[in-house]
């Protein structure tokens, strides 16, 4: 059951991210990108955290391993560098002398993330027999 929440949230996360990440790639002429992309960013970081809490209840109610194999390992690398993406995303109009600089990071720690993010989807699926 705690599994079944994990992988719907999971799917809401990375269709998040996908949008997201989306609005700042292709609709960055339009008025309204960057309230979107923070809407959509926000959401999938926390569909990601409720996600993975819901997968270490499952474990745990099973008596498992917690992060055992590159699924889990590839999951949590993702949420990590998601919070930090998010975070710097909003820092960014706060940082005035160095804007440019955390722009920058800004962009590449969310490209990152979108990749794991998408990594750890197609490896649960693998690990949950779909793929
Ligand atoms: C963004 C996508 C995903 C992330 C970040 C993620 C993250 C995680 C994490 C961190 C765990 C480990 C919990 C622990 O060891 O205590 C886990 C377990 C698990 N995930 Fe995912 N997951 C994602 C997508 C999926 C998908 C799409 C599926 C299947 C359709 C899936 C199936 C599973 C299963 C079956 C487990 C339990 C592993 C076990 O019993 O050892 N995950 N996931
Ligand atoms: C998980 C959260 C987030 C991710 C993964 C993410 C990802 C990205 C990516 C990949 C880009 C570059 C797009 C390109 O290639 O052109 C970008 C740009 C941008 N994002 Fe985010 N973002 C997130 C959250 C936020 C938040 C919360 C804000 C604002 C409060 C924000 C503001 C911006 C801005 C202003 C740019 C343009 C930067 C520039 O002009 O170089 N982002 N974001």
């Amino acid at each position: 059951m705690l599994i079944l929440f994990h992988k719907l949230l999971m799917v809401l996360a990375t269709l998040s991210i996908i949008t997201g990440v989306g609005t700042a790639v292709f609709f960055r002429q339009r008025r309204y990108w960057l309230k979107a992309h923070k809407a959509f960013n926000s959401s999938a970081v926390i569909f990601l955290s409720a996600g993975v809490v819901m997968a270490f209840l499952a474990v745990w109610q099973q008596d498992g391993e917690h992060l055992a194999g590159l699924h889990p390992f590839t999951g949590v690398t993702a949420l990590g560098f998601a919070i930090v993406s998010l975070l710097i995303g909003f820092y960014q109009f706060q940082a005035k002398n160095r804007m440019q600089a955390f722009k920058t990071l800004h962009r590449w720690l969310g490209r990152i993330s979108l990749i794991l993010i998408i990594a750890a989807f197609v490896l649960g699926l693998k690990h949950a027999g779909i793929f």
